[in-house]
């Protein structure tokens, strides 16, 4: 099956807006938040309407049909990224409860003082400062690898990070600000290498939504993700972590639903991902990432990834006919992020004009305000696609970025004259 965009789009409902001169929405924030199926909102909103029941706590009819349906999602998570058996699945709120919890729960019983933890600095800030608030607690020491010139990960910098004190290699598998794909399966490759002992954690937020992912074999530790970047609604996340893991990390968050036994003179916890479930999940969300991964898989990830590889290459080529157009990281390996800077131009000052013009952009630092630093710019504008990115939407990013340019240059050269 060719891959089919205008069949695509129509499946996207917030896409059949249209604004006082007709255009659609040109959205290109996906990178911050996807935006839904009908598939995923109508599933969701048949169960609110007819079915609606809370999950692992009653007998009855709905009790168990989305207790069945909220189970099937790790059935469904651990066939999409190959992970290493429902039972390694843990559902989360989103990414970054996923890394704090693994960072409280296996962090405080495998992290000591002297030990290092090795981050990149491509990572997001939900993949730095929980690693911080651990280092601080337990006396340990953070270590950053850095950067090439063309902004992918200096690889030859790794071996000298690495220690018998390396006790675990946090490190993204696509930059949320750069697009850039990190080498995650030559990483891995590398610390097994030089630190055995060494876990490994992959950030997959922004590379499991383009990309077949298999964590089997990058051989990851743990992999985490987020749903709502995934087109499924927000307060989804997922933890895959590797069952000899799993199985022995303590409780994160003391409540219903994770426990064996409760009394006063002591109380005995389930194993597996309900000791790391407590209380009622946002079990909705996760039957809409259910949907979503349905969805996805019924396009084929290979297809989606052939698709957003030509549109991104042609949008590179677009995007350097725009005068004064720095895209960062355009020579290394990215996905369809386009982090770009206009020369004289603040980044939110250029978001104000795209956004005047019906272009949705983020801008700003992205949380990744080391990465910015070490770039030396306080923030960058990006724009970010998904399966529904047009063409005709890299155009208007294009004739946007131009109208900025010329806006912004001539208001900064009547400030300078005035
Ligand atoms: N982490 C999301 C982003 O990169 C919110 O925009």
């Amino acid at each position: 099956m060719a891959f089919n965009s205008s069949v695509i789009r129509a499946d996207f409902p917030f896409l059949d807006q249209r604004d006082d001169n007709g255009m659609p929405p040109c959205f290109l924030d996906s990178a911050a938040s996807a935006q839904k199926p009908r598939q995923v909102l109508e599933k969701i909103d048949d169960l609110y309407r007819n079915s609606y029941a809370n999950i692992h706590r009653g007998l009855y009819r709905q009790s168990a049909d989305l207790t069945a349906l909220y189970e099937a999602v790790r059935i469904a998570v651990d066939d999409f990224i190959a992970a290493y058996g429902p039972d390694s699945v843990v559902f989360t709120k989103n990414t970054t409860e996923a890394i704090n919890m693994i960072a409280a729960s296996w962090g405080q019983t495998a992290i000591a003082a002297g030990d290092d933890i090795v981050l990149t600095m491509h990572e997001h800030h939900a993949n730095i400062v929980p690693w911080q608030i651990l280092a601080g607690r337990q006396n340990a020491e953070i270590k950053v690898l850095g950067l090439n010139p063309d902004l992918t990960l200096n690889l030859a910098q790794l071996p000298a990070l690495l220690s018998a004190k390396t006790k675990l290699v946090a490190v993204a598998h696509v930059s949320n600000a750069l697009g850039i794909i990190n080498p995650v399966a030559e990483i891995v490759k590398i610390v097994r290498k030089h630190a055995p002992q060494a876990k490994i954690l992959i950030d997959g937020s922004q590379a499991v939504v383009h990309q077949p992912v298999s964590v089997r074999d990058l051989d990851a530790d743990f992999y985490v993700f987020t749903g709502h970047k995934l087109y499924a609604p927000v307060g989804a996340g997922v933890a895959v972590i590797r069952p000899s893991i799993l199985a022995n990390m303590p409780p994160y968050q003391g409540g219903g639903d994770m426990i064996d036994r409760v009394s006063f003179s002591g109380t005995t916890f389930k194993s597996g991902p309900a000791r790391l479930e407590a209380g009622t999940p946002d079990f909705m969300a996760v039957i809409g990432l259910g949907e979503a991964i349905a969805y996805l898989q019924t396009i084929g990830m290979d297809r989606i990834a052939a698709y957003e590889t030509e549109l991104r290459a042609a949008a590179d080529n677009a995007l350097a006919t725009v005068p004064g157009l720095t895209l960062w990281g355009a020579d290394a390996p990215r996905i369809g992020i386009f982090s770009l800077s206009l020369a004289h131009c603040h980044p939110a000052d250029t978001a104000m004009i795209l956004d005047a013009q019906g272009i949705a952009v983020r801008n700003g630092h992205h949380c990744c305000q080391p990465l910015m630093e070490d770039l030396g710019v306080t923030g960058t504008v990006r724009a970010s696609g998904a399966i529904y990115t047009s063409m005709d939407d890299i155009d208007r990013l294009v004739a946007g970025l131009q109208k900025a340019t010329v806006m912004l240059t001539r208001s900064g050269r009547k400030a300078a004259t005035s």
